[in-house]
């Protein structure tokens, strides 16, 4: 969406304070031994604090109120009872709700209690690159050119980019225009980003594969190769100068 009217910037800051808090719940509240499941339910149980409804569940029907994803899993993982999470895994919330109308995403991968599998750098990786990415965006940049700072950055780490996943535009749904965001340079992607345009920007850092594939549960993306992808992701309003970040409240 683009953003007009004082009452729609309202609209979009609550919604996005919802789903950046539940985010930080989340995160904080996820043990060893917990089912994603029960990470999931937790979840639920923050939206509605806010009235606000799963993006995923509303749009596509999607098993869950939150997109659990745990380590080859790249996105979309589907909350369960028997995924028991452990010490060292990665793990990936993405939260995307829905209030009065307005829609929000706000995503982030961490490392579950003692680094046992040495995934710290690249959760690292991702989160900077995510800032770097931000800091870059204003009116009339080309989204090509954001592509290519997240590659360039990955590359330098010794990192790739997962390329068949996008951010997207957001706001009066969960995916608008500009429907592909991506973490690499399309030479073919001519679209420019837009003052007072609200996106969703998100990173898909790897350690190895370049392309996440149907795991065959009709959701959730995973290497293929068991490599480890990190996603940060923020939703904010491009203006001519910095971005408005409005999920930024989680601190990541
Ligand atoms: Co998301
Ligand atoms: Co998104």
């Amino acid at each position: 969406m683009s953003i007009t009217t004082q009452a729609e910037l309202a609209g979009m800051k609550r919604i996005s304070e919802a789903v950046g808090y539940t985010l930080r719940q989340m995160t904080a509240y996820a043990k060893p031994g917990m089912s994603t499941k029960e990470l999931d339910e937790y979840g639920r149980a923050q939206l509605e604090t806010y009235g606000a409804k799963s993006a995923p569940k509303l749009t596509y029907g999607f098993p869950g109120w939150t997109c659990i994803s745990v380590n080859n899993e790249v996105a979309h993982g589907i909350p369960s009872a028997t995924t028991i999470l452990e010490e060292g895994d990665l793990v990936n919330i993405d939260v995307s709700a829905e209030l009065e109308g307005f829609w929000a995403d706000n995503g982030g991968s961490f490392v579950l209690g003692k680094d046992r599998q040495q995934l710290d750098p690249l959760v690292q990786a991702s989160k900077e690159i995510l800032h770097r990415a931000i800091n870059n965006i204003k009116d009339g940049v080309r989204i090509a050119d954001i592509g290519r700072l997240i590659e360039t950055e990955a590359r330098k780490r010794g990192l790739k980019v997962i390329k068949n996943l996008v951010g997207h535009g957001v706001g009066r749904a969960l995916h608008e225009a500009p429907h592909e965001i991506p973490c690499y340079y399309d030479r073919f992607n001519r679209g420019r980003f837009r003052k007072n345009s609200v996106i969703a920007l998100e990173t898909f850092i790897s350690t190895g594969s370049s392309l996440a594939h149907d795991k065959g549960d009709g959701w959730t993306l995973v290497t293929k190769d068991g490599s480890f992808v990190a996603q940060h992701e923020h939703t904010l309003v491009v203006t001519e100068g910095k971005p408005l970040v409005l999920t930024s409240a989680n601190g990541i």
